[in-house]
């Protein structure tokens, strides 16, 4: 609503009403490399029974379902510079866990099962959740289950945000702005629209866009996700609602992008983008952080998994 009351930036928009791929074909271009280490928890060299041998080394997490159900079987950690992780998607190992992952949303259906399980006394407990307080359904009997949270708040036991900056390296450096054909453009998510986008073509029109609007489905502390790092990837400068500007420049550099709240109105908005694309030199001032640093987007589930066994490999006594 907030654009749409404004005939003005509406002129300028490009709708793209999308209904992403399948999470599997969804891996952003830079987490292609990931798809290689998947391997499959049958193989006998990454089975390994967790308080076997060398505790150190082989922290076993169960995803008790992979987040949307996500296909992965197996992922290594090493990419992200954790070893000695198992991640496991298979239940019959269980009982062998040192943690296991429950995914807030899949859960649903299935929490009265969850309180009759018995529980090894060492096993963690994790509860996973992206969503925003708005988007998550309270289930009853959960008070007391979990013993650690992961999520993007940064008072989480494991903190996975959606996405952070990095220092750039060398080719990083080399940053340019990526051609613009486009203004301003917006993504609505949802089951509704029976138009297919693949990531890769996701981020190349992004990238092509002067302007992204990175507009959150709800207001809510630390709630900043993919809607800002995405453009922040891409070489396109995001225009967000969302939490205050102090929250998100608690996450990114506050001339990476340009927040809503600083305007009086929405035409007061619409005419400082006009004025941005007329103004090349302006434009390039929300691009001067891309010298020394650069974004990263979270892996969904994955980070999460390989967080929580670092945590859990951290974090051995309670
Ligand atoms: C593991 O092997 C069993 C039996 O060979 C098979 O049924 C199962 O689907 C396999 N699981 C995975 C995750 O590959
Ligand atoms: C990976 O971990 C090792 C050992 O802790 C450390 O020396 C190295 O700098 C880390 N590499 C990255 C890319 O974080
Ligand atoms: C995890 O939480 C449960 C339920 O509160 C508790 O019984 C159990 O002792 C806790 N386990 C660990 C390892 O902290």
């Amino acid at each position: 609503t907030y654009v749409i009351r404004s005939g003005l930036l509406l002129n300028t928009i490009y709708l793209f009403p999308v209904w992403l791929l399948s999470p599997d074909a969804e891996l952003p271009p830079h987490l292609e490399n990931l798809k290689h280490t998947q391997k499959t928890i049958n193989s006998t060299a990454e089975k390994h029974p967790a308080h076997e041998g060398d505790e150190l080394d082989s922290i076993l997490v169960l995803i008790w379902m992979w987040p949307f159900t996500h296909p992965l079987t197996q992922m290594s950690c090493s990419l992200f510079n954790i070893t000695g992780c198992h991640l496991i998607g298979d239940r019959s190992q269980y009982a062998q866990a040192h943690g296991v992952m429950f995914h807030h949303r899949e859960i649903h259906n299935n929490w009265p099962d969850l309180l009759e399980l018995s529980r090894p006394p060492l096993q963690k407990w994790v509860w996973m959740n992206m969503e925003s307080p708005a988007n998550s359904q309270k289930l009853p009997g959960l008070d007391n289950l979990f013993n650690l949270t992961a999520n993007y708040r940064r008072d989480s036991d494991i903190w996975v945000p959606y996405g952070w900056i990095v220092e750039a390296s060398n080719d990083n450096k080399a940053f340019k702005i990526p051609k613009k054909d486009k203004l301003v453009c917006w993504f609505i998510y949802g089951g509704h629209f029976d138009r297919y986008q693949s990531k890769q073509d996701y981020f190349k029109i992004i990238s092509n866009c002067k302007f992204y609007l990175s507009f959150e489905n709800s207001i809510y502390k630390d709630y900043i996700t993919e809607k800002l790092y995405n453009p922040l990837t891409s070489g396109t400068v995001p225009v967000v609602l969302g939490p205050p500007r102090e929250n998100y420049e608690e996450f990114v550099p506050g001339n990476s992008f340009i927040h809503v709240v600083d305007f009086r109105s929405p035409e007061q908005l619409a005419d400082h983008l006009k004025l941005l694309d007329q103004n090349q030199e302006m434009y390039e001032q929300y691009f001067t952080w891309r010298t020394h640093f650069t974004a990263k987007v979270s892996y969904f589930g994955v980070d999460h998994a390989c967080g929580i066994c670092d945590y859990i490999s951290k974090h051995k006594s309670y």
